[in-house]
């Protein structure tokens, strides 16, 4: 009524007397209906209740958002506080259907859908009751009384009184290590069958170290791209000399003259060949030092093809397989990295066996042409091996208790982590803890510590 709204205007509003008088009738949820969420703000400042016992504030609209987002919002916020709305009506029409929550702590059901290439699955059936649970059942069907007392550490004629705080002592320690063994897992490599390469083509840009021109892999590489039908061209890149500007360079020029004026379909890299200490810092292999700036390059020169980093001995894929390129090793964690920050221009990580015979070269090509997904791949005369991470459960409890002398040092050791670890080596006796840092002392209880 005109009347409201001039004492609206005209008297003073007492929005903060509103609100509590609301709250002393037990009101808990308010829906604002307008064109923002001011009210709500200024509602939730004038309640006295906190915490879960606070009324719920929902506005319908927020300013500079979406209405049907807003909205949206504003239902399933009094949908969580138990002010479900009509959700029939409001579906009324729409293909919507009810689907099943995931299932927390109490039912173990899997709601992700598993990943085929990472088989980090539950433990097999097998498994289930646990080492720990089959090893005291097995003692206790033995019906072997000394065997059963010396499994729980206590006197065979102890009354039950005494038993059930060791059993469930015994049971306690034997379950933490058996969810720590959960936690363990290894690298593998698995042969690669039925998998068929996809086809080769485009141009490609080949990255060789400088003074490996000769290389038989980095001759071989050149054969077997052009074989498959693929354009090369070769940047050869010297890691003392090559930083990413002059890289970028050069990988421009080169692809200007290419002979594909289409934007390159593949780069492969075999700087990691290059196992020669870098002359700025000889703890760093050159060929390391050369794939970062290459990948920073490609990014510069706006390259958008595909990186494959191959390596020669730098991974075993069994026994057997030696290592050999163990100075190339460092690129498999490199390229990891690279995976994780640039997975639109990254390929993969290949090793290579150590001399390109013709089938090794071509399995090569399979790997740049695509086997599936797979993107840690290991060539050898057997065949290609692909990556995976397994289970490793910890069958055998460790041999004894761990112990330290001398200094131990502990790189990030102010941090969170750190520092429970070097209270720890304080504890098993470290004699002197070196805790390393960028701040150092200055890092907050650092003196403490
Ligand atoms: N906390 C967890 O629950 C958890 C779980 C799994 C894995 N992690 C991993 O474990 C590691 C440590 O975790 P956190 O929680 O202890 O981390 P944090 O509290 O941030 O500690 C990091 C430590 O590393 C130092 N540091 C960082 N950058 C450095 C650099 N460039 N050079 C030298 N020192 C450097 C930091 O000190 P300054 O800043 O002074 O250099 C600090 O002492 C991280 O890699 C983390 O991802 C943590």
């Amino acid at each position: 009524s005109a009347e409201f709204w001039v004492r609206h205007v005209r008297e003073a509003v007492r929005f903060l007397d509103g609100i509590r008088w609301l709250e002393s009738r037990g009101v808990t949820a308010y829906l604002e209906i307008g064109p923002g969420g001011v009210l709500s703000a200024l509602g939730q400042d004038c309640q006295t209740a906190t915490g879960p016992r606070a009324a719920a504030f929902l506005p319908a609209l927020r300013t500079g958002r979406p209405e049907t987002r807003s909205l949206t919002a504003a239902v399933a916020g009094a949908h969580v506080r138990g002010l479900s709305p009509d959700w029939a009506t409001r579906f009324a029409g729409a293909a919507a259907r009810r689907a099943e929550l995931p299932t927390y702590a109490f039912q173990r059901d899997l709601y992700w859908p598993r990943d085929p290439f990472t088989d980090l699955s539950e433990p097999a059936d097998g498994r289930e009751l646990g080492l720990t649970d089959a090893k005291f059942w097995e003692v206790v069907d033995s019906e072997d009384l000394a065997a059963l007392a010396a499994t729980l550490g206590v006197d065979g004629d102890e009354p039950l009184s005494g038993v059930l705080p060791a059993l469930s002592a015994w049971h306690r320690r034997h379950r933490d290590r058996d969810t720590v063994g959960g936690w363990r897992y290894r690298v593998t490599w698995k042969p690669l069958t039925d998998t068929e390469p996809g086809p080769l083509a485009g141009h490609w840009l080949l990255a060789i170290p400088a003074g490996h021109a000769d290389d038989p892999w980095a001759v071989a590489a050149a054969r077997t791209l052009a074989a498959r039908g693929a354009t090369v061209n070769t940047v050869t890149v010297d890691a003392a000399a090559d930083d990413r500007t002059a890289l970028a360079l050069r990988i421009t020029e080169t692809l200007a003259g290419a002979p594909e004026t289409a934007a390159p379909a593949g780069v492969l890299s075999l700087l990691a060949l290059d196992e020669r200490p870098h002359p700025e810092d000889p703890a760093l292999p050159a060929g390391l030092a050369a794939t970062l700036a290459l990948v920073q390059a490609l990014g510069d020169a706006d390259v958008a093809a595909p990186l494959w980093a191959a390596t020669r001995g730098a991974v075993s894929t069994g026994r057997s397989d030696r290592l050999a390129g163990l100075a190339q090793a460092p690129l498999w964690g490199l390229g990891r990295t690279v995976a994780l920050e640039l997975p639109d221009r990254w390929g993969g990580l290949v090793d290579l066996p150590p001399t390109p015979d013709e089938r090794a070269a071509g399995r090569l090509a399979d790997v740049l042409g695509g086997l599936g997904t797979e993107d840690h791949l290991a060539v050898r005369s057997t065949g290609v091996f692909v990556r995976r991470l397994t289970r490793a459960p910890q069958e055998q409890p460790p041999a004894g208790e761990w112990t330290t002398s001398g200094t131990a040092l502990v790189t990030g050791g102010t941090g969170a982590l750190g520092r429970h670890v070097a209270r720890w080596l304080a504890r098993t006796g470290a004699e002197h803890l070196l805790l390393v840092s960028r701040r150092g002392p200055d890092a907050d209880g650092a003196p403490e510590l």
